[in-house]
């Protein structure tokens, strides 16, 4: 069987829901014992409540915020308490505050920053020194197809561009250590995130998607699963489009 993650330990920032909750059962399935951090209790509880019919025993669920380093800090002594240490680290957790540049305020740019960015900074650097000693990890980062730009995402756009340059970074600092980074830019997903937007909004970006449709979580985790996996072993500083084609052509 390809992709088996047995014995291995993951950690999912914001993994309570949307593309991160599928992220967690994917690797879950794949044998790996799973770590969820999410700041959100109730979608904690859900998830819970969803997960001790179908996977008892394999998560553990965590409350923490990934901008918080004394937070972050607190989470990683419990999961490796728990679980044992984090082979493989997902960065995941993510928010959008949307607004054209000329109404956007600085808050909501720092907000952005902070927990697209700066958490990727703070969690990765939790853990991928202990996966360096140990000569084995994984760091899969998430981007979106809005860094290549898009209207009224400016603060989010300039973000996930952030997060791609610190995964390649990242990438070459950590090869020597056997650390692969890669990351992930998901095309329009049907997520909370996705669904307060406008109708007119959505049925908009779903015309220029070649694939005709928005992806359902379980399509991008998918791609977490084989990056994680030792067969990803020679992929390092990548970013993988899982967007319906929207990033081809001109
Ligand atoms: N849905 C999409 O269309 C789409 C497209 C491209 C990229 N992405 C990215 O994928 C990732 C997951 O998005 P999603 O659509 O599943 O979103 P979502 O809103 O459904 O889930 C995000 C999760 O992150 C958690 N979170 C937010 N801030 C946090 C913090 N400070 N600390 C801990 N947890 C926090 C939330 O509570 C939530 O459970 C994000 O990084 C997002 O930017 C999403």
């Amino acid at each position: 069987m390809p992709f088996r993650l047995d014995g291995r330990v993951a950690w999912v920032t914001g993994g309570a829901r949307g593309i991160g909750a599928a992220v967690g059962v994917k690797l879950a399935e794949a044998g790996a014992r799973v770590a969820v951090m999410d700041m959100d209790e109730d979608a904690l509880a859900s998830f819970r409540a969803r997960m001790a019919s179908e996977n008892d025993g394999v998560f553990k669920t965590y409350r923490g915020n990934v901008c918080d380093e004394a937070s972050v800090a607190e989470v990683v002594r419990a999961v490796t308490a728990d679980l044992g240490p984090v082979d493989i680290l997902i960065n995941n957790a993510g928010i959008i505050r949307d607004r054209m540049f000329r109404n956007m305020t600085l808050e909501a740019w720092r907000t952005v920053l902070d927990v697209n960015l700066t958490a990727v900074f703070v969690c990765t650097r939790a853990v991928i020194e202990g996966m360096a000693e140990r000569k084995f990890g994984r760091v899969i980062n998430t981007a979106s197809i809005s860094a290549l730009g898009n209207p009224g995402q400016a603060n989010y756009s300039a973000a996930k561009s952030g997060v791609i340059g610190l995964t390649k970074t990242l990438a070459l600092e950590y090869a020597p250590h056997g650390v692969t980074v890669n990351c992930v830019a998901p095309g329009a997903t049907l997520t909370e995130m996705t669904r307060s937007l406008p109708m007119e909004a959505k049925k908009r970006f779903i015309e220029k998607i070649p694939l005709g449709r928005m992806a359902e979580p379980d399509e991008i985790a998918v791609t977490h699963l084989f990056l994680a996996s030792e067969e990803a072993r020679y992929v390092t500083g990548q970013v993988v489009f899982v967007d319906g084609g929207v990033s081809c052509g001109f």
